[in-house]
């Protein structure tokens, strides 16, 4: 049973401008899409260094590309969760809002959150590694074996940031301004332990925000936070979402 969230931490939240949320792997994890370090998460049964280098995808692309292919279709056939669904409604409750994901899923923009910054690329997206021309999962999907590009020629990856990659330019510049600028953080479901990703509450909490991590087991960050949700996020980001509505009504008919 999750604990009901403090009814004090509401009232700082219904009356944030500059929040933030910053999602990992656990955001997802009531939509059925594996973590990667729970119990059945995904570098339990691969290895990374096999699967999620460029190293690894020069040695067999074959390999990297039969293992993405049957990501992408996993995920294809998953649903956003209540989770995910508040956090598109927080865009259109705070002034200024801004959502940081690590995950590749496109869960947050299926959702219908707009202001996403994916800081290790999307899994719907691919592209050349020769000149860089873009391709859609329907085009890749259709190829037998590694999908070649059809003006140069040249092998096509899927758009994920591998393990000694750095991170998209813009979107960490991006996600570095709103980290520097938020009254409230929250950082949901990732256990904050792959950097330079896992700097941004750190980054926040020196800037002066509010931070509060939501997952149902603590992690490096828990002792830093100046609030830990110990639960799951499909049921806790609802219940933000449902505190937030009911003290704004409130004070609007005067009686806060
Ligand atoms: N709600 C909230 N959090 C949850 C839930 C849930 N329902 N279920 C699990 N969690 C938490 C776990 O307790 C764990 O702390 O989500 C976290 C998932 O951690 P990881 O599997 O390490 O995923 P993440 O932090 O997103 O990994 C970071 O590592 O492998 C790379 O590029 C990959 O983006 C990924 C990065």
């Amino acid at each position: 049973m999750t604990a009901p969230v403090p009814e004090e931490f509401l009232r700082r939240f219904a009356r944030a401008e500059r929040v933030v949320a910053f999602t990992g792997a656990g955001v997802s994890a009531e939509s059925g899409v594996p973590t990667f370090r729970g119990a059945e998460g995904i570098w339990k049964k691969f290895k990374p260094e096999e699967l999620a280098t460029m190293s690894a995808f020069l040695r067999s692309p074959e390999l990297v590309w039969e293992w993405y292919s049957h990501r992408k279709r996993i995920i294809a056939e998953i649903e956003p969760n209540p989770g995910h669904h508040a956090l598109a409604r927080f865009e259109h409750l705070f002034p200024h809002f801004a959502l940081i994901t690590q995950n590749i899923d496109n869960l947050h923009r299926r959702s219908g959150s707009r202001t996403v910054y994916e800081l290790h690329g999307n899994i719907e997206r691919n592209y050349c590694v020769k000149c860089g021309a873009p391709f859609s999962n329907a085009v890749v999907l259709r190829a037998s074996g590694v999908p070649r590009c059809d003006r140069c020629g040249g092998t096509v990856r899927p758009d994920v940031v591998w393990f000694g990659e750095s991170l998209p330019e813009e979107q960490w510049d991006l996600s570095l301004r709103a980290a520097q600028s938020a009254e409230v953080f929250l950082s949901i479901g990732t256990s904050g332990v792959v950097y330079p990703a896992a700097s941004l509450p750190l980054q926040a909490k020196r800037s002066g925000a509010y931070l509060v991590e939501i997952n149902p087991e603590p992690t490096p960050l828990t002792d830093v936070a100046d609030l830990f949700l110990q639960g799951r996020s499909g049921e806790i980001l609802p219940a933000l979402l449902e505190g937030v509505e009911r003290i704004r009504s409130a004070e609007s008919r005067g009686m806060e």
